[in-house]
């Protein structure tokens, strides 16, 4: 929660642990400036939920492991948010050839029951012998068997491939509501994580259009204040995708009528 740098889910919970700094996304020139031989590691996501679906310039990534090569640091992604189908590939990072030292993995890895894992590579396992990390719940059963079942099921190819092609319907459906509404100004995010960032104008509405959506039984998440942010199911059909575009239209209708 330190890492993540957002004070409001943070603050109270102290002392924190100490010397983490916070950098801008996609920044390598402040990422280069902060390095030293003293960095233990360089925590984020490749391709950021949270922080208003921001996705990586394509020499971002590359010059961050080259940095952490450089100065003798681990790689850590967070792939919580944007891992096991999410974005079209099993994990994130896989679009970009550039590989983490650790990886971390929650949420839809257990497709609802509750389990994290931390991926890393044989040289780093090593250091981690039975025991060193234990926990009341760690390598429950239950909990990998659903994991291990959730992992065969997406990345079978079609479910991979089908991200993709409903990655499509959203932004087609979101680019059709705008030309209506002309209430974005970027369409972005991988896969099923997009994020509709909201135009000058309507910034910090973006829980605006959330409240709208839900009294249209339509469920949508914010990324901040100015990203409405959309995680459908992976084998979301078309139909259910249609209805819901016909329910944001409303939704969006009496927004801007406000
Ligand atoms: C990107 C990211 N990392 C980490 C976490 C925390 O995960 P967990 O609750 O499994 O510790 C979250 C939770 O929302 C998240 O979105």
């Amino acid at each position: 929660m330190t890492v993540g740098g957002q004070a409001a889910y943070s603050d109270g919970f102290g002392p924190k642990p100490g010397h983490v700094t916070h950098l801008p996304y996609n920044d390598l020139d402040a990422l280069a400036e902060a390095m030293s031989s003293r960095t233990c590691a360089i925590m984020m996501e490749p391709l950021q939920g949270e922080g208003g679906i921001v996705t990586p310039d394509d020499e971002f990534l590359k010059g961050v492991r080259e940095l952490c090569d450089k100065h003798n640091a681990l790689l850590i992604f967070d792939e919580v948010q944007t891992g096991n189908g999410r974005t079209g590939e099993f994990y994130a990072y896989q679009h970009s050839g550039v590989e983490p030292d650790i990886l971390s993995t929650a949420k839809s890895l257990g497709g609802g029951i509750p389990i994290g894992a931390m991926l890393t590579t044989t040289e780093l396992a090593e250091h981690m012998k039975v025991g060193t990390h234990g926990s009341t719940y760690g390598g429950n059963p239950l909990a990998c068997a659903v994991a291990e079942a959730v992992i065969d099921e997406v990345s079978k190819p079609e479910v991979l491939e089908g991200v993709k092609i409903r990655e499509a319907w959203f932004r087609e459906g979101l680019t059709q509501l705008n030309e209506k509404y002309g209430l974005f100004k970027e369409i972005r995010g991988k896969g099923l994580l997009v994020g509709a960032a909201l135009n000058d104008e309507w910034q910090g509405r973006a829980r605006d259009v959330l409240i709208a959506s839900g009294e249209e039984g339509l469920l949508l998440l914010v990324a901040g204040a100015n990203v409405v942010r959309f995680t459908p199911s992976l084998v979301i059909t078309e139909e259910e995708v249609k209805e819901g575009f016909a329910r944001l239209d409303r939704a969006l209708a009496k927004v801007t009528a406000k």
